[in-house]
Protein backbone atom coordinates (compact mmCIF):
# COMPACT_ATOMS: atom_id res chain seq x y z
CA UNK A 1 0.00 0.00 0.00
CA UNK A 2 1.00 3.78 -0.29
CA UNK A 3 2.63 4.90 2.78
CA UNK A 4 4.61 3.61 5.65
CA UNK A 5 4.54 -0.06 4.94
CA UNK A 6 2.48 -2.45 6.44
CA UNK A 7 3.83 -4.21 9.90
CA UNK A 8 2.95 -7.35 9.68
CA UNK A 9 6.03 -9.82 9.47
CA UNK A 10 7.24 -11.34 5.90
CA UNK A 11 6.22 -14.75 6.62
CA UNK A 12 2.70 -14.59 7.69
CA UNK A 13 0.97 -14.45 10.50
CA UNK A 14 1.90 -12.17 14.12
CA UNK A 15 2.45 -13.64 17.72
CA UNK A 16 -1.25 -14.30 18.03
CA UNK A 17 -1.77 -16.21 14.56
CA UNK A 18 1.71 -18.38 15.37
CA UNK A 19 0.13 -19.77 18.62
CA UNK A 20 -3.14 -20.55 17.14
CA UNK A 21 -1.42 -21.89 14.11
CA UNK A 22 0.73 -24.14 16.81
CA UNK A 23 -2.40 -25.17 18.61
CA UNK A 24 -4.18 -25.99 15.67
CA UNK A 25 -1.19 -28.40 13.82
CA UNK A 26 -1.92 -30.42 17.01
CA UNK A 27 -5.74 -30.56 16.35
CA UNK A 28 -5.92 -30.39 12.44
CA UNK A 29 -4.27 -31.72 10.07
CA UNK A 30 -1.59 -29.19 8.68
CA UNK A 31 -3.50 -26.60 11.07
CA UNK A 32 -6.37 -26.10 8.87
CA UNK A 33 -9.82 -27.62 7.56
CA UNK A 34 -9.10 -27.52 3.84
CA UNK A 35 -5.24 -27.97 2.59
CA UNK A 36 -4.45 -24.19 0.08
CA UNK A 37 -5.05 -22.29 3.94
CA UNK A 38 -1.66 -23.79 5.69
CA UNK A 39 0.50 -21.89 2.97
CA UNK A 40 2.65 -24.52 2.60
CA UNK A 41 2.45 -23.29 -1.25
CA UNK A 42 4.33 -19.43 -0.02
CA UNK A 43 5.84 -21.01 3.29
CA UNK A 44 5.56 -18.85 6.32
CA UNK A 45 2.27 -19.43 8.61
CA UNK A 46 -0.84 -17.95 8.16
CA UNK A 47 -2.74 -14.98 9.82
CA UNK A 48 -5.89 -16.09 11.89
CA UNK A 49 -9.04 -14.30 10.69
CA UNK A 50 -11.24 -13.00 13.19
CA UNK A 51 -13.30 -10.15 11.26
CA UNK A 52 -14.27 -8.82 7.68
CA UNK A 53 -15.84 -5.96 6.58
CA UNK A 54 -16.30 -4.98 3.02
CA UNK A 55 -12.96 -5.75 0.97
CA UNK A 56 -10.97 -5.66 4.01
CA UNK A 57 -10.32 -8.13 7.28
CA UNK A 58 -8.90 -8.48 10.22
CA UNK A 59 -6.34 -11.03 12.23
CA UNK A 60 -5.71 -11.99 14.95
CA UNK A 61 -3.17 -9.72 15.85
CA UNK A 62 -4.99 -6.30 14.75
CA UNK A 63 -3.78 -6.55 11.47
CA UNK A 64 -5.89 -5.18 8.68
CA UNK A 65 -5.25 -6.46 5.39
CA UNK A 66 -7.42 -5.97 1.45
CA UNK A 67 -9.08 -9.01 0.71
CA UNK A 68 -8.53 -10.69 -2.93
CA UNK A 69 -9.23 -14.40 -1.67
CA UNK A 70 -13.43 -13.36 -0.74
CA UNK A 71 -13.98 -16.73 1.24
CA UNK A 72 -12.32 -18.56 -2.46
CA UNK A 73 -15.09 -16.66 -4.74
CA UNK A 74 -18.45 -16.32 -2.55
CA UNK A 75 -17.49 -12.98 -1.49
CA UNK A 76 -18.70 -10.95 -4.38
CA UNK A 77 -20.21 -8.24 -2.42
CA UNK A 78 -17.65 -8.40 0.15
CA UNK A 79 -17.40 -9.79 3.46
CA UNK A 80 -20.33 -8.94 6.04
CA UNK A 81 -22.26 -6.92 3.51
CA UNK A 82 -25.38 -5.47 5.90
CA UNK A 83 -28.22 -7.35 3.69
CA UNK A 84 -26.73 -10.41 3.98
CA UNK A 85 -26.00 -9.79 7.47
CA UNK A 86 -29.86 -8.81 7.92
CA UNK A 87 -30.98 -11.05 6.18
CA UNK A 88 -29.64 -14.18 7.94
CA UNK A 89 -30.02 -12.68 10.87
CA UNK A 90 -33.75 -12.51 10.54
CA UNK A 91 -33.85 -15.53 9.16
CA UNK A 92 -32.08 -17.74 11.98
CA UNK A 93 -34.07 -15.65 14.55
CA UNK A 94 -36.82 -18.03 13.07
CA UNK A 95 -35.24 -21.30 13.21
CA UNK A 96 -31.67 -22.16 11.23
CA UNK A 97 -32.51 -25.71 9.76
CA UNK A 98 -36.29 -27.88 9.95
CA UNK A 99 -35.34 -30.83 7.35
CA UNK A 100 -38.01 -29.95 6.02
CA UNK A 101 -39.17 -27.79 2.60
CA UNK A 102 -39.14 -23.95 3.38
CA UNK A 103 -40.47 -20.86 1.31
CA UNK A 104 -36.59 -19.88 1.07
CA UNK A 105 -35.78 -22.82 -1.55
CA UNK A 106 -38.45 -22.03 -3.51
CA UNK A 107 -37.57 -18.25 -3.46
CA UNK A 108 -33.76 -19.64 -4.96
CA UNK A 109 -34.53 -22.13 -6.94
CA UNK A 110 -37.06 -19.87 -8.49
CA UNK A 111 -33.82 -16.56 -8.57
CA UNK A 112 -31.14 -19.50 -10.04
CA UNK A 113 -33.71 -20.99 -12.68
CA UNK A 114 -34.35 -17.37 -13.53
CA UNK A 115 -30.75 -16.25 -14.16
CA UNK A 116 -29.49 -19.66 -15.58
CA UNK A 117 -31.92 -20.79 -18.68
CA UNK A 118 -30.43 -24.24 -18.67
CA UNK A 119 -31.32 -25.13 -15.68
CA UNK A 120 -35.17 -25.87 -15.85
CA UNK A 121 -34.92 -28.16 -12.35
CA UNK A 122 -32.33 -28.08 -9.96
CA UNK A 123 -30.96 -29.53 -6.42
CA UNK A 124 -29.26 -27.78 -3.53
CA UNK A 125 -26.26 -29.81 -1.70
CA UNK A 126 -24.01 -27.95 0.91
CA UNK A 127 -20.70 -27.95 -1.62
CA UNK A 128 -19.28 -27.85 -4.92
CA UNK A 129 -18.12 -31.27 -4.22
CA UNK A 130 -21.53 -33.03 -4.07
CA UNK A 131 -22.98 -30.81 -6.85
CA UNK A 132 -20.08 -32.53 -9.09
CA UNK A 133 -20.08 -35.59 -7.41
CA UNK A 134 -23.96 -35.87 -7.85
CA UNK A 135 -23.77 -34.44 -11.63
CA UNK A 136 -21.39 -36.68 -12.45
CA UNK A 137 -23.71 -39.83 -10.68
CA UNK A 138 -26.82 -38.89 -12.76
CA UNK A 139 -24.81 -38.28 -16.35
CA UNK A 140 -23.65 -41.97 -15.67
CA UNK A 141 -26.95 -43.23 -14.61
CA UNK A 142 -28.31 -41.14 -18.28
CA UNK A 143 -26.62 -42.75 -20.49
CA UNK A 144 -25.97 -46.52 -18.72
CA UNK A 145 -22.35 -45.57 -19.60
CA UNK A 146 -19.14 -45.68 -17.02
CA UNK A 147 -16.26 -43.02 -18.21
CA UNK A 148 -16.13 -39.80 -18.03
CA UNK A 149 -13.88 -36.49 -19.52
CA UNK A 150 -11.98 -33.95 -17.73
CA UNK A 151 -9.53 -31.67 -18.47
CA UNK A 152 -6.01 -31.55 -16.41
CA UNK A 153 -6.02 -29.16 -13.93
CA UNK A 154 -9.31 -28.20 -13.63
CA UNK A 155 -10.96 -29.14 -9.61
CA UNK A 156 -14.29 -30.15 -9.33
CA UNK A 157 -14.03 -30.80 -5.52
CA UNK A 158 -12.76 -33.82 -3.72
CA UNK A 159 -14.94 -36.94 -5.02
CA UNK A 160 -13.16 -39.98 -5.97
CA UNK A 161 -13.39 -39.91 -9.26
CA UNK A 162 -12.34 -36.59 -9.94
CA UNK A 163 -9.43 -36.51 -7.90
CA UNK A 164 -7.80 -37.17 -11.31
CA UNK A 165 -4.81 -34.51 -12.64
CA UNK A 166 -6.67 -32.04 -10.56
CA UNK A 167 -5.98 -28.45 -9.69
CA UNK A 168 -6.39 -25.87 -6.91
CA UNK A 169 -4.51 -27.42 -3.74
CA UNK A 170 -3.86 -30.52 -5.79
CA UNK A 171 -1.80 -28.64 -7.85
CA UNK A 172 -0.28 -26.35 -5.37
CA UNK A 173 1.06 -28.76 -3.28
CA UNK A 174 2.42 -30.64 -6.35
CA UNK A 175 1.55 -34.00 -4.87
CA UNK A 176 0.27 -34.73 -8.72
CA UNK A 177 2.32 -32.38 -10.38
CA UNK A 178 1.12 -32.87 -14.58
CA UNK A 179 3.97 -34.52 -16.37
CA UNK A 180 3.34 -32.74 -19.74
CA UNK A 181 0.73 -33.77 -21.97
CA UNK A 182 -1.44 -36.05 -20.11
CA UNK A 183 -2.65 -39.21 -22.17
CA UNK A 184 -6.34 -39.45 -22.71
CA UNK A 185 -7.58 -42.71 -20.92
CA UNK A 186 -3.55 -42.93 -18.64
CA UNK A 187 -4.66 -40.78 -15.70
CA UNK A 188 -3.49 -41.83 -12.08
CA UNK A 189 -4.93 -40.85 -9.03
CA UNK A 190 -4.30 -37.30 -7.54
CA UNK A 191 -5.07 -38.57 -3.84
CA UNK A 192 -3.63 -41.74 -2.37
CA UNK A 193 -7.18 -44.01 -0.98
CA UNK A 194 -8.58 -43.57 -4.69
CA UNK A 195 -8.24 -46.78 -5.91
CA UNK A 196 -7.05 -47.06 -9.83
CA UNK A 197 -9.94 -48.41 -10.82
CA UNK A 198 -12.13 -45.73 -9.73
CA UNK A 199 -9.61 -43.55 -11.24
CA UNK A 200 -9.42 -45.59 -14.32
CA UNK A 201 -12.86 -44.56 -15.52
CA UNK A 202 -11.43 -40.81 -15.73
CA UNK A 203 -10.14 -39.62 -18.88
CA UNK A 204 -8.27 -36.60 -18.57
CA UNK A 205 -7.29 -34.14 -21.53
CA UNK A 206 -5.91 -30.55 -21.52
CA UNK A 207 -8.02 -27.84 -21.23
CA UNK A 208 -8.20 -25.84 -24.73
CA UNK A 209 -7.06 -29.04 -26.58
CA UNK A 210 -10.76 -30.07 -28.54
CA UNK A 211 -8.43 -32.70 -30.61
CA UNK A 212 -7.79 -34.32 -27.24
CA UNK A 213 -11.36 -34.74 -26.50
CA UNK A 214 -12.00 -36.01 -29.51
CA UNK A 215 -9.00 -38.61 -29.16
CA UNK A 216 -10.88 -39.39 -25.85
CA UNK A 217 -14.19 -40.37 -27.34
CA UNK A 218 -12.64 -42.34 -29.99
CA UNK A 219 -10.68 -44.20 -27.51
CA UNK A 220 -13.24 -44.24 -24.89
CA UNK A 221 -15.56 -47.42 -26.85
CA UNK A 222 -18.90 -45.20 -26.43
CA UNK A 223 -18.47 -45.58 -22.98
CA UNK A 224 -18.12 -41.20 -21.85
CA UNK A 225 -21.33 -40.76 -19.91
CA UNK A 226 -20.32 -37.44 -19.81
CA UNK A 227 -17.84 -34.14 -19.96
CA UNK A 228 -17.20 -32.07 -16.63
CA UNK A 229 -15.52 -28.47 -17.59
CA UNK A 230 -14.65 -25.39 -15.68
CA UNK A 231 -15.58 -23.22 -18.68
CA UNK A 232 -13.20 -20.50 -17.20
CA UNK A 233 -10.92 -22.77 -15.63
CA UNK A 234 -9.85 -21.57 -11.85
CA UNK A 235 -8.01 -23.53 -10.44
CA UNK A 236 -5.06 -23.59 -12.41
CA UNK A 237 -5.27 -19.90 -11.69
CA UNK A 238 -7.36 -18.00 -14.16
CA UNK A 239 -7.57 -20.02 -17.88
CA UNK A 240 -9.93 -18.40 -20.23
CA UNK A 241 -11.35 -21.11 -23.07
CA UNK A 242 -9.73 -20.06 -26.05
CA UNK A 243 -12.48 -19.06 -29.14
CA UNK A 244 -14.70 -22.10 -30.07
CA UNK A 245 -13.56 -24.48 -27.76
CA UNK A 246 -16.49 -24.97 -25.57
CA UNK A 247 -18.60 -24.98 -28.46
CA UNK A 248 -16.75 -27.24 -29.84
CA UNK A 249 -16.58 -29.70 -27.08
CA UNK A 250 -20.57 -29.16 -26.55
CA UNK A 251 -20.60 -30.33 -30.21
CA UNK A 252 -18.28 -33.58 -29.43
CA UNK A 253 -21.14 -34.39 -26.49
CA UNK A 254 -23.86 -33.99 -28.51
CA UNK A 255 -22.84 -36.14 -31.30
CA UNK A 256 -21.52 -38.48 -28.83
CA UNK A 257 -24.86 -38.80 -26.59
CA UNK A 258 -22.66 -37.52 -23.63
CA UNK A 259 -23.76 -35.44 -21.20
CA UNK A 260 -21.85 -31.85 -21.00
CA UNK A 261 -21.42 -30.68 -17.48
CA UNK A 262 -20.33 -26.90 -16.45
CA UNK A 263 -18.91 -26.81 -13.32
CA UNK A 264 -20.00 -23.08 -12.37
CA UNK A 265 -19.40 -23.97 -8.83
CA UNK A 266 -16.64 -20.22 -9.52
CA UNK A 267 -18.21 -18.63 -12.61
CA UNK A 268 -22.01 -18.88 -11.44
CA UNK A 269 -22.66 -15.22 -10.55
CA UNK A 270 -19.08 -14.81 -10.65
CA UNK A 271 -18.39 -13.87 -14.43
CA UNK A 272 -22.19 -12.57 -15.52
CA UNK A 273 -25.78 -13.21 -13.94
CA UNK A 274 -25.64 -16.38 -15.84
CA UNK A 275 -22.76 -17.59 -15.53
CA UNK A 276 -20.13 -18.78 -18.32
CA UNK A 277 -23.15 -20.08 -20.21
CA UNK A 278 -25.01 -16.65 -20.81
CA UNK A 279 -21.01 -14.86 -21.29
CA UNK A 280 -19.99 -17.71 -24.02
CA UNK A 281 -23.75 -18.53 -25.52
CA UNK A 282 -23.78 -22.37 -24.57
CA UNK A 283 -26.02 -24.49 -23.40
CA UNK A 284 -24.86 -27.27 -21.12
CA UNK A 285 -27.09 -30.11 -19.72
CA UNK A 286 -25.89 -29.86 -16.38
CA UNK A 287 -24.47 -27.27 -14.56
CA UNK A 288 -22.94 -27.59 -10.68
CA UNK A 289 -22.85 -24.14 -9.14
CA UNK A 290 -21.55 -23.09 -5.44
CA UNK A 291 -19.42 -20.13 -3.76
CA UNK A 292 -21.59 -17.25 -4.84
CA UNK A 293 -24.99 -18.92 -4.47
CA UNK A 294 -24.29 -19.64 -1.12
CA UNK A 295 -23.36 -15.71 -0.07
CA UNK A 296 -20.48 -16.58 2.46
CA UNK A 297 -22.68 -20.00 3.46
CA UNK A 298 -22.03 -24.04 2.76
CA UNK A 299 -24.46 -24.23 -0.44
CA UNK A 300 -23.55 -26.06 -3.98
CA UNK A 301 -26.78 -26.82 -6.38
CA UNK A 302 -26.86 -28.70 -9.15
CA UNK A 303 -29.47 -28.30 -12.27
CA UNK A 304 -30.17 -28.75 -15.90
CA UNK A 305 -32.76 -30.52 -18.45
CA UNK A 306 -35.51 -31.57 -16.98
CA UNK A 307 -35.53 -35.29 -18.41
CA UNK A 308 -32.32 -35.58 -16.51
CA UNK A 309 -33.47 -34.38 -13.10
CA UNK A 310 -36.54 -35.88 -13.05
CA UNK A 311 -34.22 -38.84 -12.54
CA UNK A 312 -32.74 -37.74 -9.15
CA UNK A 313 -34.58 -39.55 -5.81
CA UNK A 314 -37.56 -39.40 -4.92
CA UNK A 315 -38.97 -38.81 -8.62
CA UNK A 316 -35.97 -41.35 -10.40
CA UNK A 317 -33.65 -43.94 -9.42
CA UNK A 318 -30.60 -41.76 -8.61
CA UNK A 319 -30.30 -41.46 -4.78
CA UNK A 320 -28.79 -38.13 -3.51
CA UNK A 321 -30.00 -36.57 0.05
CA UNK A 322 -28.37 -33.88 2.51
CA UNK A 323 -29.40 -33.26 6.14
CA UNK A 324 -28.50 -29.22 5.77
CA UNK A 325 -29.54 -28.96 1.92
CA UNK A 326 -31.09 -25.80 1.27
CA UNK A 327 -30.65 -24.32 4.53
CA UNK A 328 -32.84 -21.98 4.96
CA UNK A 329 -30.07 -19.20 6.42
CA UNK A 330 -28.33 -20.56 3.79
CA UNK A 331 -30.50 -19.82 1.07
CA UNK A 332 -31.13 -16.51 2.63
CA UNK A 333 -27.66 -15.55 1.89
CA UNK A 334 -27.67 -16.56 -1.54
CA UNK A 335 -30.83 -14.27 -2.00
CA UNK A 336 -29.71 -11.39 -0.02
CA UNK A 337 -25.89 -12.00 -2.85
CA UNK A 338 -27.98 -12.54 -5.84
CA UNK A 339 -30.27 -9.39 -5.45
CA UNK A 340 -27.05 -7.20 -5.21
CA UNK A 341 -26.04 -8.56 -9.10
CA UNK A 342 -27.40 -6.07 -11.20
CA UNK A 343 -26.04 -5.44 -15.01
CA UNK A 344 -23.98 -2.17 -13.27
CA UNK A 345 -22.92 -4.23 -10.62
CA UNK A 346 -21.16 -7.01 -13.16
CA UNK A 347 -20.08 -3.64 -15.14
CA UNK A 348 -18.34 -2.03 -11.92
CA UNK A 349 -16.38 -5.35 -11.44
CA UNK A 350 -15.06 -5.97 -14.57
CA UNK A 351 -13.40 -2.60 -14.76
CA UNK A 352 -12.11 -2.77 -11.46
CA UNK A 353 -11.20 -6.19 -12.64
CA UNK A 354 -9.58 -4.78 -15.81
CA UNK A 355 -8.01 -1.86 -13.79
CA UNK A 356 -6.49 -4.45 -11.53
CA UNK A 357 -4.78 -6.43 -13.64
CA UNK A 358 -3.49 -3.71 -16.30
CA UNK A 359 -1.73 -2.28 -13.17
CA UNK A 360 -0.26 -5.49 -12.07
CA UNK A 361 1.06 -5.97 -15.84
CA UNK A 362 1.98 -2.31 -15.72
CA UNK A 363 4.02 -2.34 -12.58
CA UNK A 364 6.00 -6.25 -13.55
CA UNK A 365 6.83 -4.35 -16.82
CA UNK A 366 8.48 -1.65 -15.14
CA UNK A 367 9.95 -3.83 -12.77
CA UNK A 368 10.89 -5.86 -15.40
CA UNK A 369 9.39 -8.71 -14.36
CA UNK A 370 7.71 -11.42 -16.64
CA UNK A 371 4.32 -11.84 -16.16
CA UNK A 372 1.24 -12.65 -17.88
CA UNK A 373 -1.91 -11.66 -16.11
CA UNK A 374 -5.22 -13.89 -16.63
CA UNK A 375 -8.41 -12.65 -16.18
CA UNK A 376 -12.43 -12.54 -16.77
CA UNK A 377 -14.09 -10.18 -15.52
CA UNK A 378 -13.06 -10.07 -11.79
CA UNK A 379 -10.82 -13.26 -11.60
CA UNK A 380 -7.71 -12.98 -12.57
CA UNK A 381 -4.46 -14.83 -12.01
CA UNK A 382 -0.65 -12.87 -12.48
CA UNK A 383 1.18 -15.73 -13.61
CA UNK A 384 5.23 -15.45 -13.36
CA UNK A 385 6.21 -15.89 -16.64
CA UNK A 386 6.75 -14.75 -20.29
CA UNK A 387 4.71 -17.35 -21.90
CA UNK A 388 0.82 -17.14 -22.78
CA UNK A 389 -0.70 -19.72 -20.08
CA UNK A 390 -3.97 -21.81 -21.32
CA UNK A 391 -4.04 -24.70 -19.93
CA UNK A 392 -2.47 -26.73 -16.78
CA UNK A 393 1.17 -27.28 -18.50
CA UNK A 394 1.61 -24.02 -19.32
CA UNK A 395 0.64 -22.39 -16.25
CA UNK A 396 3.51 -25.09 -14.22
CA UNK A 397 5.94 -23.06 -15.95
CA UNK A 398 5.11 -20.22 -13.72
CA UNK A 399 7.92 -19.56 -11.42
CA UNK A 400 6.06 -20.69 -7.95
CA UNK A 401 8.92 -19.19 -5.96
CA UNK A 402 8.50 -16.11 -7.59
CA UNK A 403 4.58 -16.16 -6.53
CA UNK A 404 5.48 -17.16 -3.52
CA UNK A 405 7.91 -14.03 -2.84
CA UNK A 406 5.22 -11.77 -4.54
CA UNK A 407 2.62 -13.38 -1.92
CA UNK A 408 4.94 -12.18 1.04
CA UNK A 409 5.04 -8.64 -0.08
CA UNK A 410 1.71 -7.74 -0.72
CA UNK A 411 1.09 -9.45 2.75
CA UNK A 412 3.41 -7.38 4.21
CA UNK A 413 1.93 -4.33 2.62
CA UNK A 414 -1.37 -5.68 3.69
CA UNK A 415 -2.79 -6.64 0.65
CA UNK A 416 -3.91 -10.43 0.92
CA UNK A 417 -4.14 -12.55 -2.15
CA UNK A 418 -4.18 -16.22 -2.66
CA UNK A 419 -1.66 -18.61 -1.02
CA UNK A 420 -0.64 -20.13 -4.04
CA UNK A 421 0.39 -19.21 -7.92
CA UNK A 422 -2.24 -21.89 -9.10
CA UNK A 423 -5.35 -20.27 -7.44
CA UNK A 424 -7.69 -17.27 -9.15
CA UNK A 425 -8.05 -13.99 -7.60
CA UNK A 426 -11.29 -12.40 -7.40
CA UNK A 427 -12.58 -8.66 -6.77
CA UNK A 428 -16.02 -7.77 -5.24
CA UNK A 429 -18.60 -5.03 -5.36
CA UNK A 430 -16.84 -3.68 -1.98
CA UNK A 431 -13.52 -3.06 -3.53
CA UNK A 432 -13.28 0.62 -4.43
CA UNK A 433 -10.67 2.04 -7.34
CA UNK A 434 -8.65 3.50 -4.64
CA UNK A 435 -8.68 -0.69 -3.16
CA UNK A 436 -7.33 -0.93 -6.23
CA UNK A 437 -4.72 1.75 -7.10
CA UNK A 438 -3.11 0.74 -3.34
CA UNK A 439 -3.17 -2.82 -4.50
CA UNK A 440 -1.30 -2.09 -7.60
CA UNK A 441 0.74 0.29 -5.60
CA UNK A 442 1.65 -2.15 -2.98
CA UNK A 443 2.17 -4.98 -6.21
CA UNK A 444 5.06 -2.25 -7.75
CA UNK A 445 6.44 -2.01 -4.33
CA UNK A 446 6.75 -5.97 -3.65
CA UNK A 447 8.36 -6.21 -6.96
CA UNK A 448 10.64 -3.98 -7.09
CA UNK A 449 12.31 -5.64 -4.31
C1 LIG B 1 -14.85 -25.26 -10.01
C2 LIG B 1 -15.03 -25.89 -8.67
N1 LIG B 1 -15.82 -26.96 -8.56
C3 LIG B 1 -16.04 -27.56 -7.37
C4 LIG B 1 -15.42 -27.09 -6.23
C5 LIG B 1 -15.66 -27.76 -4.92
O1 LIG B 1 -16.45 -26.94 -4.13
P1 LIG B 1 -16.45 -27.07 -2.52
O2 LIG B 1 -15.11 -26.64 -2.06
O3 LIG B 1 -17.57 -26.20 -2.09
O4 LIG B 1 -16.71 -28.52 -2.22
C6 LIG B 1 -14.60 -25.98 -6.31
C7 LIG B 1 -13.92 -25.46 -5.10
O5 LIG B 1 -13.07 -24.62 -5.13
C8 LIG B 1 -14.39 -25.36 -7.55
O6 LIG B 1 -13.59 -24.29 -7.69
Amino acid sequence: MSGPPHVASARGGGPRSSALFAEACGLMPGGVNSPVRAYRAVGGTPPFLVRGEGARVWDADGREYLDYVGSWGPLIAGHAHPAVVAGITETAAAGSSFGAPTPLEVEMARAVAAAVPSIEMLRFVSSGTEAAMAALRLARAATGRRSIVKFDGCYHGHADALLVKAGSGVMTLAHAPSSGRPEPGAARPSSAGVPDEVAAWTRVVPFNDVDAVRAAFRDGGGDIAAVIVEPVAGNMGVVPPVPGFLEAVQDVCRAAGAVFVFDEVITGFRIARGGAQARYDLTPDLTCLGKVIGGGFPVGAYGGRRDLMEMIAPVGPVYQAGTLSGNPVAMRAGLETLRLLDDDAYRRLDELGATLADGLAGAARRAGVPLVVNRVGSMLTPFFTDTPVTDATSAQRADVAGYARFFHGLLARGVMVPPSQFEAWFVSLAHTADDVRRTVDAAAAALAT
